[in-house]
C-alpha cells in the first residue's frame, strides 16, 4: 500500500520524526551547495483548484529540487470546466502513471475520498476546512529549528480558528509531539471547547499571549464567509491583532500566510528577530521534499 499525506491525525510519531530529519538533511545539503535529485525522472500532477501562492510554488520547487517533473493542472484550463468531475479527472490522469498527486481543493475531506479512485499516492495541499498537513509539518520543523524540541512548549493559535484547516492540522500535529496548544479568536470564530482532546480555548487575548513559546497567527478566511463573524477588520485588529508591545522576548511568531497587514498583525513586527514567518516559507520546500521522499520512495530510515 502506498503512503498518502491526508491529515496529521494519521501520521505516526515515527513518520513525523523521519520527515523532520530528512528535511533537515535536505536543508543542510542545500546550504552547502549539494544537489539532491533523488527522484529524478518521476512525474507529479499538481491540481490546485483553490488559489495558492506559497504551497503551490513550494511543492513545485521541491519537485524540481528532487529532479522530478511537475505537471500543473489549473481548474479554469482543465476539462473540469466542461463538467468532468474531480474523481473522473483523477481516474483518467492515474492512467498516465504519475508518481503522486498534489491536490488543493475547497471540499473538506476530498483527498480522503479520492483514495477510492486511485492507487497513486495523494498529498493533501489543503482541503476546505479539513486539513493542511504539509503546512503543519513545516510549522513543526520551524519550531524545532528555533526551540530544539516540541515537548512541553506552550503554543497559541490566534485568529479565525473555526474556518482554518491550518489550526486543525497544527493542533493535531503539535499536541501529538508534546506541545500544549491554546486557541483564541473572536467568539464567533472559536470552536466548541470539546474541539480536540488536549487543546485549550483561552478566555482572553492576555491569556492567549502571555508566557507562550510560539504564537501562530491566522488570517480571517473571507473566502469561507468568515467576514460576517466580525464587525470590521479594524475592530478585529484592535482586539486580536498583534503589535510589538504585545510580543514577549522568548516568543516566536508564526503565520502560514498570506498575512494581512493591519488586521492580524501590524507591519512593525515583521522586522523583529522573533518573527519566523519567512523562515516558514523557506523551510516549506525542504519539508515538502521530505514528504515526497516518504510518499514516493517509502522513506527509508535515515542514517
Ligand atoms: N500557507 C498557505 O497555504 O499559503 P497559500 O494559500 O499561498 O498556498
Amino acid at each position: 500500500m502506498s503512503n498518502n499525506l491526508l491529515d496529521c491525525r494519521s501520521l505516526t510519531k515515527d513518520t513525523i520524526k523521519r520527515i523532520m530529519k530528512k528535511a533537515a538533511n535536505y536543508k543542510n545539503d542545500f546550504i552547502n551547495g549539494r544537489l539532491r535529485p533523488e527522484l529524478s525522472g518521476k512525474t507529479v500532477f499538481m491540481l490546485f483548484l483553490e488559489p495558492s501562492t506559497r504551497t503551490r510554488c513550494s511543492f513545485e520547487m521541491a519537485i524540481k529540487r528532487l529532479g522530478m517533473i511537475p505537471i500543473n493542472i489549473y481548474g479554469s484550463f482543465s476539462s473540469i470546466t466542461k463538467g468532468e468531475t474531480l474523481e473522473d479527472t483523477i481516474l483518467n490522469l492515474s492512467k498516465m502513471h504519475p508518481s503522486a498527486f498534489v491536490i488543493r481543493h475547497q471540499d473538506s475531506g476530498i483527498c480522503c475520498r479520492l483514495l477510492d479512485i486511485t492507487d497513486i499516492p495523494i498529498v493533501n495541499a489543503g482541503d476546505g476546512t479539513h486539513a493542511h498537513p504539509s503546512q503543519a509539518l513545516l510549522d513543526l520543523f520551524t519550531i524545532l529549528e528555533k526551540k530544539g524540541t516540541a515537548k512541553g512548549l506552550n503554543v497559541s493559535i490566534i485568529g479565525d480558528i473555526l474556518s482554518s484547516r491550518v489550526a486543525k492540522s497544527d493542533s493535531e500535529l503539535l499536541t501529538k509531539m508534546g506541545c500544549n496548544v491554546t486557541l483564541f479568536g473572536p467568539a464567533t470564530m472559536l470552536p466548541e471547547r470539546s474541539y480536540m482532546p488536549n487543546v485549550k480555548i483561552a478566555d482572553s487575548m492576555k491569556e492567549a499571549m502571555s508566557e507562550k513559546d510560539v504564537i501562530i497567527l491566522l488570517r480571517i478566511q473571507l473566502e469561507r464567509n468568515s467576514g460576517g463573524n466580525i464587525s470590521s477588520l479594524n475592530e478585529y485588529h484592535k482586539h486580536f491583532g498583534i503589535n510589538q508591545k504585545l510580543i514577549e522576548r522568548k516568543t516566536i511568531i508564526m503565520h502560514p500566510g498570506p498575512f494581512n497587514r493591519g488586521v492580524e498583525l501590524s507591519s512593525d513586527i515583521l522586522k523583529l528577530d522573533n518573527i519566523e514567518i519567512f523562515n516558514q516559507v523557506e523551510n516549506g520546500v525542504f519539508v515538502r521534499m521530505a514528504i515526497f521522499w516518504w510518499i514516493i520512495s517509502g522513506g527509508r530510515k535515515e542514517k
